[in-house]
């Protein structure tokens, strides 16, 4: 038995009786895309394509026993039956109104659907325009102070939990993405958050009064956005105190993700660069949300952290410590959510002999968001019952900005944090991790 093994032989992970609610700040492209995909899933009129819970097979033991059962199969997950949605949006159009709008999902697929979507309609929004500034909402909740719209939340989260008689619930930030805010004073404690939401003070952003009314109720929570929302230390410790696991932040599609692909094989294979420059065009309501430069900076915090982390210049000084990393993203309207990411990236070889790569990403975010949101809903409420709580690292795999422990830095390789995730999963079903050593050919 290996040491991790050990540690964690004691575990019980309950089985999932019953319902799993699902619940969704934002009800734009992101989530109805994924509501509309696990609808039609469940139907057969589609597979899951981009899911780990889903298609992923997990080797487990020497290459030899030949064992490689489906994840879901080794760990005990939520059917996508079991799973029923809440929203909550500044807009009143229901599920199917929004996808429409989003423009992501094509006609032919959305109208099997149309009832089923047109039953999610979203409750008004914790919503303040000095938080995304190029948003007007309508929908909206109204109440003194910062304390009592969370509570008016929470009240939210046990109507939805009682009406549907719901066993569990998790809840996954996908609304726009708030302006940056630095991490201050009233962040730094459970108690100076508290006093800070009585007080109106502007360093509390409606993505934390989801993420603490979730909490509150004992609800796992994930960031699928850049803003801090759960990334402060008053919400690592309420949530430890409340046995919450956390996770966040940045879903990683589209550009990052070919980042944390690429960047890795060419550090592997000791290849310097000089200069990684990246743009974007995009034209849907995220496009427009991230034109604001205060919006953009948070991107941006998210998007350059990457490179420095894989890379580590400060050991490679020559090949990487003088790259220069630029990210651009320009609001295109005629793209709508379908993204093009171009890369220019200046690599050196043998005798610095200059190379560069081109790539032109022709992508379409929202299809390689859905999946991870399935995902995150489904390892989330895994992790509860594993009893696992506050940051959860082994998620990292599907965040641009991993929630890290304040001690450590964040892993963005994503060949490491799947090799991270898979061996959480191996471990949580009592089976050796595997170290890939192979020192007796068959290990
Ligand atoms: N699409 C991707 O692949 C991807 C990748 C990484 C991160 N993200 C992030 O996920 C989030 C959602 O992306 P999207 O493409 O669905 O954007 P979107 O603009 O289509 O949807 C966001 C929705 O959130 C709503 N909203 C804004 N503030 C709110 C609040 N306080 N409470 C409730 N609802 C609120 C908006 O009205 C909108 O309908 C964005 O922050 C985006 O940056 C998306």
């Amino acid at each position: 038995m290996s040491t991790e093994q050990e540690k964690y032989k004691d575990i019980r992970i309950e089985k999932p009786q019953g319902k799993l609610g699902v619940l969704l700040p934002g009800l734009g492209a992101v989530s109805t895309t994924f509501i509309a995909g696990v609808m039609a899933i469940r139907r057969g009129l589609a597979q899951p394509t981009g899911s780990l819970t889903q298609m992923n097979h997990i080797r487990l033991g020497r290459r030899d026993e030949n064992r490689n059962p489906l994840i879901k199969e080794l760990v005990p997950l939520s059917g996508l039956d079991d799973l029923y949605f809440a929203a909550w949006d500044i807009f009143e159009d229901n599920a199917y109104e929004a996808a429409v709008k989003a423009g992501v999902l094509e006609d032919i697929h959305l109208q099997p659907l149309k009832e089923e979507l047109e039953q999610i309609k979203p409750m008004p929004a914790v919503f303040s325009k000095d938080y995304v500034k190029k948003l007007d909402g309508t929908y909206v909740k109204k109440a003194a102070d910062k304390y009592e719209y969370m509570q008016m939340l929470r009240e939210d989260i046990r109507n939805f939990k009682e009406k549907n008689g719901l066993d569990r619930l998790v809840m996954i930030w996908a609304a726009s993405t708030e302006v940056y805010i630095k991490p201050g004073e009233v962040h730094r404690s459970k108690a100076a958050f508290e006093q800070a939401m009585k007080d109106n003070h502007p360093d509390i952003a409606p993505s934390m009064l989801y993420a603490w009314a979730a909490i509150a109720e004992g609800v796992p929570y994930a960031n699928g956005s850049p803003n801090l929302s759960a990334d402060i230390p008053a919400m690592y410790e309420f949530a430890e105190e409340m046995n919450v696991p956390l996770a966040g932040k940045d879903f990683k599609t589209g550009q990052t993700l070919m980042k944390t692909i690429l960047a890795p094989g060419l550090k592997a294979r000791m290849l310097g660069i000089e200069g990684w420059f990246s743009t974007n065009i995009l034209g849907n309501r995220d496009g427009e949300v991230l034109d604001d430069p205060d919006s953009f900076k948070t991107k941006e915090e998210s998007k350059l952290s990457v490179l420095e982390q894989i890379l580590q210049p400060d050991l490679y000084p020559n090949l990487y410590a003088d790259l220069y990393h630029k990210v651009r993203i320009n609001y295109y309207p005629p793209r709508r959510d379908n993204k093009e990411g171009w890369d220019n990236i200046d690599i050196f070889g043998w005798m610095n002999y200059p190379m560069q790569i081109k790539v032109d990403f022709l992508c379409r975010d929202s299809i390689l968001a859905a999946p991870i949101v399935l995902d995150l809903v489904l390892f989330m409420d895994l992790a509860a019952r594993a009893g696992f709580k506050g940051i959860q690292e082994w998620l990292s795999f599907y965040f641009k900005s991993p929630i890290h422990a304040p001690n450590l830095y964040p892993e963005h390789d994503l060949f490491i944090q799947l090799m991270k995730l898979k061996n959480t999963l191996r471990i949580l079903a009592g089976e050796k991790e595997i170290t890939h050593l192979g020192l007796d050919y068959y290990i």
